[in-house]
């Protein structure tokens, strides 16, 4: 098939009614082809698999004020649905750079996005940590706008093969980008549980960190449902409920998930670059999903405005609405920074 071939492709061969295996679930892997079950799906107050909701966004257009003719950064492109937005705004005359590490999903949603019209002058897309902005503010920018949703997106979550959560099996890897650095799997095998545990609670708040940590280390776990039932059999000793099990395990995954990408010194490098790849008067907004991301938006907003990089800031992040909230229940835990360069 080329890329001129208005047909779908052959959908793969599974066995039963329905596919089972990722590879083989053919909806999941072309969304847009599929969008009327995608909005039954979403009617539900579920995100449709192969897809993402995006989260808050009257609040960050609200916040980013984009207006057509200016410059804006899109650091965490995902599915590329704030940054849909965003242009629809920045047109006519106006720019929007996405970046994203992910060089699985990147591809398909630069394919979306030009495929909705948005071509090389309205958008340029780059496969690049968002730690790099300083170069790519020398080359693309400087922004009137920026923004970051922090965090994975449903899509990656949504493939096993990616191992982001313990409610599937597959390798235990959390890498955003699967081509670079070491698996989570790797990583375990190289701590002692005093490591572990103090990893659990710097990057989760882990309460039960020293538990999960005894039964972990020195065991060979290469698996999602392998870490999981690990955790599992430590806090079935604890006697705790379900949910409360099920709320370690997510914990955990996330804690190896910042480790494994070193996400919050790639925050750090970010926030402490911003200021300066941003216009007079500039404004960004950034989504946080958990505390630890959250000080470090905060305190460096705080430093920005007293060092006089930032005429104003967020007092306060802004939250989901209870709406939101109940149609995506991802969007409980987003909190909403915002701040403005100087003029
Ligand atoms: C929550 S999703 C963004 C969703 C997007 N705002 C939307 O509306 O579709 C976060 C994305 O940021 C990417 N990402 C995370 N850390 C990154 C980094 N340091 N540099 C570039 N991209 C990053 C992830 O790969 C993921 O695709």
């Amino acid at each position: 098939m080329t890329d001129q071939d208005p047909r779908p492709p052959r959908r793969p061969r599974y066995k039963g009614t329905h596919p089972r295996r990722f590879v083989e679930k053919y909806k999941e892997l072309a969304p847009e082809r599929y969008a009327e079950e995608q909005a039954k799906v979403a009617a539900r107050g579920h995100t449709p698999a192969g897809t993402h909701r995006s989260i808050m966004v009257d609040e960050i257009l609200q916040a980013l004020d984009p207006k057509p003719g200016e410059t804006a950064l899109d650091a965490t492109l995902g599915y590329g649905g704030h940054a849909r937005e965003l242009l629809t705004r920045l047109l006519p005359g106006g720019r929007l750079v996405g970046l994203d590490v992910d060089p699985l999903e990147l591809p398909r949603t630069e394919a979306r996005l030009r495929a909705l019209g948005f071509d090389e002058a309205a958008l340029a897309v780059r496969r690049t940590n968002f730690a790099g902005l300083a170069k790519i503010a020398a080359e693309l920018g400087p922004f009137d706008l920026a923004l970051a949703d922090l965090g994975v997106s449903s899509m990656q979550i949504d493939n096993p093969a990616r191992g982001f959560t313990w409610k599937a099996e597959g390798p235990l890897d959390l890498r955003l980008n699967p081509q670079k650095g070491r698996p989570a799997a790797d990583l375990l095998a190289t701590l002692d549980a005093p490591a572990l545990a103090e990893l659990l609670v710097e990057n989760a708040d882990e309460p039960h960190a020293e538990a999960i940590a005894r039964e972990v280390v020195g065991r060979e776990i290469r698996t999602t449902r392998g870490l999981a039932e690990c955790i599992r059999s430590a806090l079935r000793a604890e006697r705790m409920e379900d949910d409360d099990v099920k709320r370690a395990m997510q914990r955990t995954f996330q804690a190896l998930r910042i480790a494994v990408n070193d996400e919050f010194g790639v925050l750090d490098r970010f926030l402490a670059q911003l200021p300066g790849a941003l216009k007079p008067s500039g404004r960004v907004a950034i989504l946080t999903f958990h505390s630890g991301e959250d000080r470090r938006v905060k305190k460096a907003f705080q430093q920005g405005l007293r060092d006089g990089f930032y005429a104003a800031i967020a007092p306060e992040p802004l939250r989901a609405s209870p709406e939101e909230r109940r149609a995506n229940p991802r969007s409980t835990s987003a909190k909403l920074r915002w701040a403005r360069r100087t003029g």
